[in-house]
């Protein structure tokens, strides 16, 4: 995990690249580094964020049209300024950032010290470069040659970018399982984890497979692979608006996610779902929708707030498509030999489409000859690039790294993919199908209602901000939900939170209800909701505080809970979209007034890029 930069052309270079670095960011923040060929090829990193970065280099000369930046997410050795990237060769000809991990760096650095070596660092990264330079040394080639020579013995995943003194004009970049996009200007190249520290730039984009090696020399670049076989660049256009990258007047990334969830939800439909036409159409499965109208089971994959979106799936592949579902989390599937068969079709999960677990996930899957279909946010990313077939959920890039938007715009497609393979496999009534489309188009519009609360969940936040615990309880549908909104209160205002189906309470969790402990019920108006009414009766007989997520205009909750905040009603397989969204705003104020880093939390990045 971690962010990289690197720019060689005609503009200051750190400019470039600390810019860039505050757009990556939200890959990791535990500390930063730049390198620049002035004077010397000079690396100056600190603990901490790009800012404490910059407020670093004030006042120091960093002319330089060459360079390369990192934002760490340790992994090997703590967050301090040694630890931190770009980690110099031993003779300080060469230097890298590295985002990733080598798995055999304990064995090298092993065979390195005995040849002489010494480490200034814990990182795996470091000994990477210092194996790099051995090579360069004892085979007396190319410098490219030497980075080929060392990934043929290095096990892990990275993507690095290598800088070298004696070539002024040379970056040399190569990616495993991390990745890494080149952007492509008139004079000027760019090199980043994703390509938002590009666009400014240009549109104009390569994106590096595994196991290949990009290098920029004098104005050129050239790309091949690790076995040194040579390869046309396949260059590619972005397609990104520089303000989708910016706050817009919110004070947070997370806040304002939240708020584009209208805009995001229809952004996912749109040109898909049109109800006046009764036409619902996701072009990326066209050619496979097959295999999962004949499915004989699916089985989704995915970690964290995806696998939230997944279990909501679960109960809409049951219900509409008939087709036995099952929900993992990816670092559990990988490691379990999972039992696949023909016809089995693997669905992936994932915002970032970078997630390490997932991805081998679904690496094993194919392996075992499943069909793999991936419902990913950012185009262009590994996973994607690694499945049969795919949906992308367009709900634009997401920053905070509390997963909002990406959610709810999971939820859509994921209901979309259902809804169409029912309707081809006729599971469902026409009447039904069609019913479902008019009320996809009515979801924006009822998300907007939502967001209307705003000020009334500040105000419950007010009111519950100190407390330790949290209990979240719902059924069904809301199940899921429950999980998400206890998953969203922990990772940003660090309040312990449990997310539980509802009637699991009386087996273990109504042990910790008190006069202290709040209690968010999903409870709206669907097929569990008398049933989680006799629930909310249960936590009031032990004095607990509810609060309840409730259908506009139900009578019977408010006289039972001392908080409620009504959602418009909809379909119960469409709810969890709309009941979300204020238990993320719950959890938004309450991390604000705690005083919590909202967009980058204490411990977590953006995209877990490593197991
Ligand atoms: C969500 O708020 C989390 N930060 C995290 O659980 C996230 O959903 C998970 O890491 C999966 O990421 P992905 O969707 O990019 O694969
Ligand atoms: N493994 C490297 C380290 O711990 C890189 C981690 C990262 O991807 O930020 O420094």
């Amino acid at each position: 995990m971690c962010g990289i930069v690197a720019y060689v052309g005609y503009r200051q270079a750190s400019e470039v690249i600390i810019k860039g670095l505050k757009r990556l960011e939200y890959r990791g923040y535990d500390s930063t580094g730049i390198a620049l060929v002035n004077g010397g090829l000079n690396v100056y990193k600190k603990k901490g964020k790009v800012s404490e970065l910059e407020t670093y280099l004030k006042g120091m000369d960093l002319n330089s049209h060459i360079g390369m930046g990192h934002t760490r997410w340790a992994t090997h050795g703590e967050p301090n300024d040694e630890n931190a990237h770009p980690h110099y060769s031993a003779t300080r000809n060469l230097a890298i950032i590295h985002n990733g991990i080598i798995e055999n760096y304990a064995s090298l650095r092993k065979e390195l010290t005995r040849k002489g070596h010494t480490f200034l660092s814990e990182t795996d990264t470091e000994v990477f470069i210092h194996f790099i330079e051995d090579i360069y040394e004892k085979e007396k080639c190319s410098l490219d040659e030497a980075v080929r020579l060392a990934l043929t013995k290095v096990v892990g995943a990275y993507a690095i970018v290598v800088m070298s003194f004696e070539n002024p004009n040379m970056l040399i970049a190569a990616r495993k399982g991390s990745p890494l996009v080149l952007g492509i200007g008139k004079g000027e190249f760019f090199m980043a984890s994703d390509a938002t520290p590009i666009i400014e730039y240009t549109n104009e984009v390569v994106y590096l497979n595994d196991q290949e090696i990009a290098l920029v020399d004098n104005g050129k670049l050239t790309i091949k692979n690790v076995a040194n076989l040579p390869l046309t660049p396949y260059i590619q256009t972005v397609d990104m608006e520089l303000e989708a990258l910016e706050k817009g007047g919110y004070d947070h990334f997370m806040l304002k996610e939240i708020f584009e969830q209208p805009r995001s939800i229809l952004d996912c439909m749109r040109g898909r779902l049109d109800s006046a036409s009764n036409r619902l159409i996701l072009g990326g499965l066209r050619e496979y929708i097959k295999k999962l109208v004949n499915a004989d089971r699916i089985m989704i994959v995915a970690c964290g707030t995806s696998w939230h979106a997944g279990l909501v799936a679960e109960y809409f592949f049951e219900e509409f498509c008939r087709i036995p579902t099952e929900v993992e989390y990816a670092s559990e599937f990988r490691y379990r030999n999972p039992i696949i068969r023909e016809g089995d079709v693997v669905i992936a999960i994932s915002q970032s489409g970078e997630t390490a677990d997932t991805l081998a996930a679904i690496e094993l899957a194919k392996s075992k000859g499943a069909i793999i279909f991936g419902v990913c946010n950012v185009v262009g990313s590994s996973i994607p690039r690694f499945t049969h077939a795919g949906t992308y959920t367009h709900a634009g890039p997401e920053i905070g790294v509390a997963s909002t938007k990406a959610f709810t715009a999971q939820l859509t497609v994921l209901n979309m993919i259902a809804l169409i393979v029912a309707h081809t496999k006729g599971t469902i009534t026409e009447q039904k199908f069609h019913e479902m489309l008019v009320e996809m188009e009515h979801i924006p519009s009822k998300v907007e209602r939502v967001l209307k609360q705003n000020d009334k969940i500040h105000l419950i936040a007010e009111e519950f901000k100190d407390v330790h615990n949290f209990l979240y309880l719902g059924r069904g549908y809301n199940f899921p939900v429950a999980l998400e909104g206890a998953l969203k209160l922990k990772e940003i205002s660090y309040i312990h939170a449990e997310g539980y189906p509802a009637a699991e309470m009386k087996h273990g969790p109504i042990a910790l209800i008190d006069n202290e402990m709040p209690v968010v019920f999903i409870a709206t108006k669907d097929s569990s909701y008398e049933k989680v009414v006799s629930n909310i009766q249960e936590v009031k007989a032990r004095k607990g505080r509810v609060i309840a997520v409730i259908t506009e205009g139900d009578k019977l909750i408010p006289s039972m809970a001392e908080f409620v905040i009504e959602v418009p009603a909809t379909h119960e397989a469409l709810m969890p979209i709309v009941s979300v969204v204020p238990l993320q705003l719950l959890s938004y104020h309450m991390a604000v007034m705690r005083g919590c880093n909202v967009d980058q939390p204490r411990n977590l990045a953006k995209s877990v890029t490593v197991e």
